[in-house]
């Protein structure tokens, strides 16, 4: 469904993805860890083409792209495989929680208003928040906020979900919250790349874990294999640390 053969991306003379390989099934989740500043969310805006990558080529939901010979339609179809939940939940904060989640719907499909209040009003139920939906951003919790994050991105009607760092802006007591709502878009048959410092939700939700450092694809396995058996020494000693942190 998603395949990733020699992804490059640098930002000037600073190499941040120097040669990203993977593929993941549909309906599957990839969780991807790794230290501060080793490309995890170049690579995820790399996907999504808000960052565009130097070289390599990405395959997704059978759009085949060779980054170096992309063209302008290519682009725009690469563009609507994938909706990204960002880290600090990119609201508008002049807009109600109905119309933050009412834009990705407007741009997406040929809906009249009250149909298009009516399918976000849905995305705003499966999230929980119905009783919020005429409220502005700034009236919401973080945990709030960035479940409209996920309507929102759910509105897009993307076979793939994006999502980076969802919880770490969080205070820890709003983090369940989310996980759980992650977790039920799990079961949506979509399939879910995220980013996290969340190791036992990973272990927990993922069908494929990668841990990524400076700009490289450690490794790559099971949650189980990752999290119990890593075969790379860096593995190991990140995994312990982070749990050890907790
Ligand atoms: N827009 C940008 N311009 C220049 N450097 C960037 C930009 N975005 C990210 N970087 C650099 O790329 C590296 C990887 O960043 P990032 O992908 O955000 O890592 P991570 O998400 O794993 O913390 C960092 O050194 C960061 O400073
Ligand atoms: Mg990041």
């Amino acid at each position: 469904m998603i395949k990733v053969n020699h992804l490059k991306k640098s930002f000037g003379k600073t190499e941040v993805l120097k040669d990203i390989n993977f593929e993941l099934n549909q309906g599957e989740v990839l969780a991807i860890i790794g230290p501060s500043g080793s490309g995890k969310s170049t690579l995820l805006r790399c996907l999504n083409w808000l960052e565009q990558p130097d070289g390599g080529t990405i395959s997704i939901n059978n759009i085949d792209i060779e980054i170096e010979n992309i063209n302008k339609k290519q682009k725009q179809q690469l563009i609507k495989q994938s909706a990204m939940v960002f880290q600090h939940y990119n609201l508008f904060k002049n807009k109600t929680v109905l119309q933050n989640v009412t834009i990705g719907l407007k741009t997406n499909k040929q809906l009249d208003r009250s149909a298009i209040d009516a399918r976000a009003s849905d995305y705003i139920e499966q999230v929980g928040l119905s009783d919020f939906k005429h409220k502005y951003p700034v009236t919401l919790s973080g945990g709030q906020q960035q479940r409209v994050g996920i309507a929102r991105a759910l509105a897009l009607d993307t076979p793939v979900l994006l999502f980076d760092e969802p919880t770490s802006a969080l205070d820890p007591e709003l983090v369940s919250g989310v996980l759980n709502v992650i977790k039920s878009v799990a079961k949506l048959n979509k399939t879910l790349i995220i980013v996290t410092h969340e190791m036992s939700f990973a272990e927990d939700i993922a069908d494929k874990v990668i841990f990524m450092e400076d700009g490289f694809i450690v490794e790559s396995g099971t949650p189980k294999q990752i999290f119990n058996n890593p075969r790379q020494e860096r593995t190991a000693e990140f995994v312990k640390n982070d749990k050890g942190v907790k």
